[in-house]
């Protein structure tokens, strides 16, 4: 991933070139309205952030909720100019090699490069997106949080009511050996998107196919956080709108499935074993299955099985609107600052009757009941 040259990459290459134009103004405003181009500055009690990686399929989102766009695929002007026109912020990704922002040169070069680009892309804010392996006693450690100190203090001078946010996993318990100081990033920042899903990275019991955000653990780790002194305010939950097909190894008589040993991080399983697959792909597939929709009460998720044209049965776990109802209902309950998924392109926009009444329901799961 870091040694690709994608667009953001290369604008920032290009970036000194384009200084002067940029002093003179970062271009004409590309929207019907130059009003459209300017930063959002209103701040909503509730966030509902979206993750959008590209194509067109943002016009049928549902922006009566929207607040925040993340931008993880291509830059798309046409999209920053309706997200503004609904009083949503646009953000960049923000992904860095933790072994170069240990240097304070390099992270303040980093820095000044993003908010150019989001400068010239009349963009409101950047969100860090980090994944990586940090170790509790390694330089990276302070690194990163002074990473985010940096850059949230850089674009709240820069461009006013700018937002900077951080990706944490759904534990702090250092999670895929992510040992992060996760007070120090909550505190240095406007808000952490929890990503509640692949918690299933790390099998360490035994290697059978299970849900990719199961209730219970999912609430596990937002206990951890606020436990740890980070508010709930602080907090956006990130839900997942894809599932896991993993092949079964054996399946049992009660849905019991076996899964390949594959390894990630330390740990003898991981849901590596299995292929993510978008929502939309789930609902085209779940009906056609052996099992039909099954419930398992113990981890309040939704899963069939299915056999695939070599014989192999297939265990799918996903979430749904019942299963991300549950949750919401638990960001209200607590009040967490907001919720959000990955990723907004994963429900099916089309026509079809039955697609749309689908999609519809996931993002009305979103809203928080009373
Ligand atoms: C975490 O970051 C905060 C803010 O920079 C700092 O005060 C604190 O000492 C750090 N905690 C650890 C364990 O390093
Ligand atoms: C199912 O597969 C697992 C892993 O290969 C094996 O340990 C187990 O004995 C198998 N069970 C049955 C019923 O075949
Ligand atoms: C799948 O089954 C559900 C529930 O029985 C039904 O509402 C839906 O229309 C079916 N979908 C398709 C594509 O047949
Ligand atoms: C989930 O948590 C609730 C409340 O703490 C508990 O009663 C229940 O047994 C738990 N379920 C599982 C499957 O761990």
């Amino acid at each position: 991933m870091a040694l690709r040259w994608d667009l953001p990459a290369l604008t920032a290459l290009l970036l000194p070139l384009l200084a002067p134009a940029l002093s003179a103004g970062a271009g004409a405003c590309p929207c019907s309205e130059a009003a459209l181009c300017r930063p959002v500055r209103h701040r909503r009690d509730f966030e509902v952030f979206v993750f959008d990686v590209g194509q067109k399929t943002w016009k049928y989102y549902d922006w009566s909720q929207i607040t925040t766009v993340a931008v993880f695929g291509k830059y798309d002007s046409e999209l920053m100019c309706y997200a503004h026109s609904k009083g949503a912020r646009v953000v960049l990704k923000g992904d860095v090699s933790l072994k170069d922002i240990i240097d304070p040169t390099f992270r303040a070069s980093w820095i000044a490069q993003k908010v150019n680009l989001a400068k010239m892309q009349y963009m409101d804010g950047i969100n860090i997106d980090i994944e990586q392996e940090v170790d509790c006693l390694s330089p990276e450690y302070e690194a990163l949080t002074a990473l985010v100190e940096e850059t949230t203090q850089r674009f709240h001078h820069e461009i006013q009511g700018s937002q900077v946010t951080f990706d944490v996993a759904w534990s702090p318990k250092n999670i895929d050996k992510r040992c992060y100081n996760y007070t120090g990033i909550a505190g240095a920042c406007d808000f952490l998107f929890v990503m509640s899903y692949d918690e299933q990275s790390q099998i360490w019991s035994e290697c059978i196919a299970a849900a990719n955000a199961p209730y219970n653990q999912t609430l596990t780790g937002y206990s951890d956080y606020i436990k740890m002194g980070i508010s709930p305010k602080k907090l956006i939950m990130g839900v997942p709108w894809y599932g896991y097909d993993y092949t079964c190894l054996n399946l049992s008589q009660d849905d019991v499935c076996n899964i390949e040993k594959v390894p990630f991080r330390g740990a003898p399983c991981s849901d590596a074993a299995g292929l993510q697959v978008p929502y939309k792909v789930i609902m085209k597939q779940v009906n056609s299955s052996v099992s039909g929709s099954q419930w398992n009460k113990d981890q309040q998720a939704p899963y069939y099985n299915y056999q695939d044209p070599a014989g192999h049965f297939h265990q799918v776990w996903y979430d749904n609107p019942q299963s991300i109802s549950l949750k919401a209902a638990y960001v209200k309950n607590y009040g967490l600052r907001g919720i959000g998924m990955w990723n907004a392109n994963s429900l099916d926009y089309s026509e079809d009757a039955l697609a749309r009444q689908q999609t519809k329901e996931m993002w009305g799961a979103l809203k928080p009941r009373l």
